[in-house]
């Protein structure tokens, strides 16, 4: 049977990609972020696994307010890396997985979770920094990924409590595909940023460390946190945050196993308009 052997979090901020596209990333600037990454990409290299399931939120570009699913599975055999105004990120196309896709479909709109099915759609930043912040400039990417699209930017969004419970069926729907496959499951965006309006430039450090302490220890506490704190206290984009509660419900411990290890924990401010925070917890 597939297993989950690890989840993993990180902010995607989309001047990461451009650092590493325009080979910027030995700025001192940089720097500091990338070095929070160092332990991460040999991680990667040494625990790598057979599928990635990247949660993810798009910003506008495979979907507009034209069409908003909540969540969204991507079931294609490959995703082209997004033209976001400055013409697409030079780096690999994205390999997806249609089979234990397919299956994770079938097993989790069987429990009760509404997803859209998604048989062709370009990925963007929120997808592939992530991917470069753990695999480094790659020729190609070291095992398919099946993206998890999750809408964050147009309200309603879906509360906390949902998607750790999403999280839930998505590991009982991993765990129940026929072959011997090792999954990561990622949760990305974040953490606290503010990209518009009179608060634009907004960073709370104290909400974020607050918020990775709960990751780690108390994941059914975060869950109870409404949208509109994530709003009022890490800033109108701070929501993408829910999404790591997506990867955090599909660790062994909410079902009934033991409690996952922390193996990398980073917090670093500033990166762009953000915090960048980022964990490894292992099964
Ligand atoms: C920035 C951060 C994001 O998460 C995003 O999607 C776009 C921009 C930023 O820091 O500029
Ligand atoms: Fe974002």
């Amino acid at each position: 049977m597939a297993r989950i052997t690890a989840s993993v979090y990180t902010s995607h901020v989309p001047a990461i990609g451009a650092a590493l596209d325009s080979g910027k990333s030995g700025e001192p600037y940089w720097q500091k972020v990338f070095a929070g990454y160092d332990f991460s990409k040999q991680w990667m290299k040494d625990n790598k696994p057979d599928v990635i399931f990247l949660v993810y939120n798009d910003h506008a570009t495979a979907f507009s307010l034209e069409m908003i699913p909540t969540f969204a599975i991507g079931t294609a055999a490959e995703f082209q890396p997004a033209d976001e105004g400055w013409g697409p990120r030079p780096v690999p196309k994205v390999i997806g997985h249609p089979e234990l896709a397919a299956h994770i479909a079938q097993s989790v709109i069987q429990q009760d979770f509404d997803l859209t099915i998604v048989n062709k759609m370009d990925v963007d930043h929120g997808l592939t920094v992530p991917l470069s912040l753990m695999c480094g400039q790659p020729q190609a990417w070291p095992c398919p990924v099946i993206p998890f699209a999750v809408n964050v930017v147009q309200y309603p969004v879906p509360s906390g409590r949902r998607c750790l419970n999403l999280g839930k069926a998505i590991r009982k729907a991993i765990e129940s595909y026929d072959q011997p496959l090792n999954v990561h499951i990622w949760g990305t965006g974040g953490m606290s940023h503010q990209l518009q309006g009179p608060r634009a430039g907004l960073i709370n450090r104290e909400f974020d460390n607050v918020f990775l302490d709960r990751m780690i220890a108390d994941p059914e506490g975060q869950a109870a946190v409404p949208h509109i704190d994530y709003v009022r206290e890490a800033g109108s984009e701070g929501i993408e945050l829910v999404m790591w509660l997506i990867a955090r419900g599909a660790m062994a411990d909410l079902a009934g196993g033991p409690t996952p290890k922390v193996v990398h924990r980073f917090y670093h401010v500033p990166a762009s308009n953000t915090a960048v925070g980022h964990l490894i917890l292992e099964n």
